[in-house]
C-alpha cells in the first residue's frame, strides 16, 4: 500500500516509524513531516489544510490510506472533502469526518453527546453572550473552583479553572462579549471541577468494532512538579498503573462502548481515533473531553507498545472489519521525554542548531518541531523532540528517556526531568 500521513509533529513521526515497519506499507509519504520523518519515508511540502494539494498529490502517487495526524484538517472536513470527489471516494481516509470531528471541535457539542448517551462527566451549562445574565446566575450556584471552556478550538488555550466567583464572572464576560478566544469563546462551557489523577484513553473505531491501544499519561504542565504553564505536552508514559484491569473495564462499559454507541445510533460515522480524556476519581472514570485524534506525546509512547501490524489494524479501520484484526501489547513500558524550545510555551527561540541525537543510545528519537537546512537539524517548533524509550520495567525506562534526553543539545534546550517519577 502507498500511505500518506498528515502533520508534521512528534506524533506523526511516531505513526511514520510503525507504519514503515509494516510489510504491508510499500511507499510512504509525509506532509508536510519534519527533519526527521526522511527517516521512514518521504516528505511531501504540502500543507494539512490544502486539500486540493493533497488530493493531486494522492491521485498522482496512488495513495491508497490517507492517516490525518492532527484535528485541524478533521475539522475543516477532510474525510468529506475525499468523500465528496468521485476521484477520490475510494482512498479511506483515516480520521472522522466533520461531524464527528464536532466532539473535539466543539466543548457544547461533546458535552450534550455526553449527556445524550449517559456518559459519565462534570455536570455543565453552556451560555452565550446573550444569556450572559444567566451565566452569571448560573457560577453562582456551580461551587468553586469552576471551569470555563471555550466551546471551539483554542490551540489548548481555551480552559480557564477559576478559584473565586469574581473571576469566574470577570472571564465569563471577558470569553463571551470581548472575544477573548476569537469566535472560539463566543459560547462557553460552564462546568463542575473534577479532582482526581487525569490519564489518555485510546479507541480506534471503524464506527462499529473497536480496539483499545495502550493508554498514556500525559505531562501538560512546563515546570517540574507539574507547575507554570500549559503546553501541548512534555511527556508520557504508557502503560499508567492507576489503569488498572478494574478500572479499565469501567471505562469500557461506562464510556467507550457507549460512546462508539451512541455514535452509532444517532448516525454519526467514525472510522478513526477516538482519544478519551478522563480524571479517575477515586477509581470512577469521568470525560473530561474527546478529542478526534491521536494525543501528542501520547502517540510516541503508545506506538512503541503496539506489537500488531498497525497498517493491519487502520485496513480494519477502513474496511469496518476491526473486530477481525488481532492487536497484541507490549506489557513494557514506554517512557516518552519532550525536549522543548527555550522559552516555550511563551515566545520561544528559533532556528537553533541541534547537536547530540547520535549519542541517544537507549532511546527513539522522534522529531517534532525540526527543519532540514542543508546537513543541519534546526530546532524551529515549541516542542522540539520526543524521546521514547522502551525498558521492561518502570524505573529504568524512567532515567533512560531522562538520561537520553539530556545528549540532546541547542541553544536554550529545556526538557522535565520528573516525567513518570509521581508514578513509581
Ligand atoms: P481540556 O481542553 O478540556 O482537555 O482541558 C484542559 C485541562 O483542563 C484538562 O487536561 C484538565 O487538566 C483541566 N480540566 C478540564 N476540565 C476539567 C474539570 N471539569 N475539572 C478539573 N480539571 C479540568
Ligand atoms: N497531549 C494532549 C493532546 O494531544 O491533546
Amino acid at each position: 500500500m502507498n500511505i500518506l500521513i498528515l502533520g508534521s509533529g512528534g506524533r506523526e513521526s511516531a505513526f511514520a516509524w510503525k507504519i514503515a515497519q509494516s510489510p504491508k506499507c510499500e511507499n510512504l509519504f509525509i506532509a508536510p513531516g519534519n527533519a526527521g520523518t526522511g527517516q521512514y519515508g518521504t516528505n511531501v511540502d504540502l500543507k494539512v489544510t490544502d486539500f486540493a494539494g493533497i488530493k493531486a498529490f494522492a491521485l498522482a502517487n496512488a495513495i491508497d490510506m490517507v492517516l490525518v495526524g492532527p484535528e485541524e484538517p478533521l475539522v475543516k472536513g477532510i474525510h468529506d472533502f475525499f468523500l465528496a470527489d468521485a476521484e477520490i471516494q475510494h482512498i479511506p481516509v483515516i480520521g472522522p469526518q466533520q461531524e464527528a470531528a464536532q466532539l473535539e471541535g466543539s466543548k457544547d457539542f461533546s458535552k450534550e453527546f455526553m449527556q445524550r448517551n449517559n456518559i459519565p462527566t462534570a455536570a455543565s451549562k453552556t451560555f452565550t453572550k446573550d444569556t450572559l445574565q444567566e451565566g452569571f446566575d448560573y457560577l453562582a450556584t456551580a461551587g468553586l473552583p469552576v471551569v470555563l471552556k471555550a466551546d471551539g478550538l483554542a490551540a489548548g488555550k481555551g480552559v480557564l479553572i477559576c478559584l473565586t466567583l469574581e473571576e469566574a464572572k470577570l472571564e465569563l464576560a471577558e470569553m463571551l462579549t470581548e472575544a477573548k478566544f476569537g469566535d472560539a469563546s463566543s459560547k462557553v462551557v460552564i462546568e463542575q471541577f473534577l479532582t482526581g489523577i487525569e490519564l489518555s484513553v485510546f479507541v480506534m473505531t471503524d464506527g462499529t468494532n473497536y480496539k483499545i491501544l495502550p493508554e498514556a499519561k500525559d505531562y501538560k504542565r512546563i515546570g517540574e512538579g507539574d507547575t507554570g504553564l500549559n503546553t501541548g505536552g512534555m511527556g508520557s508514559v504508557s502503560p499508567v498503573h492507576f489503569a488498572d484491569a478494574e478500572f479499565m473495564a469501567k471505562v469500557e462499559q461506562r464510556v467507550i462502548i457507549p460512546t462508539v454507541e451512541g455514535l452509532k445510533k444517532e448516525g454519526i460515522p467514525y472510522k478513526g481515533f477516538i482519544f478519551i480524556g478522563l480524571m479517575n476519581t477515586h477509581g470512577e472514570p469521568w470525560v473530561i473531553e474527546y478529542n478526534c485524534r491521536m494525543g501528542d506525546p501520547e502517540t510516541e509512547s503508545v506506538m512503541p507498545r503496539i506489537e500488531s501490524d498497525f497498517v493491519d489494524l487502520l485496513e480494519g479501520v477502513a474496511e469496518g472489519n476491526l473486530n477481525e484484526k488481532n492487536i497484541t501489547i507490549s506489557d513494557k513500558t514506554a517512557v516518552t521525554v519532550v525536549c522543548v524550545a527555550g522559552g516555550y510555551p511563551g515566545e520561544y527561540l528559533k532556528n537553533k542548531a541541534i547537536s547530540g541525537i547520535e549519542n541517544v543510545r537507549g532511546s527513539h528519537v522522534f522529531h517534532a518541531g525540526t527543519t532540514l537546512n542543508g546537513e543541519e537539524v534546526l530546532a524551529t517548533g515549541g516542542r522540539v523532540l520526543a524521546i521514547t524509550t522502551l525498558q521492561d520495567d518502570m524505573f529504568t525506562a524512567l532515567q533512560q528517556a531522562t538520561a537520553d534526553a539530556a545528549r540532546i543539545y541547542y541553544d536554550g534546550v529545556y526538557f522535565r526531568k520528573d516525567i513518570g517519577f509521581d508514578l513509581l
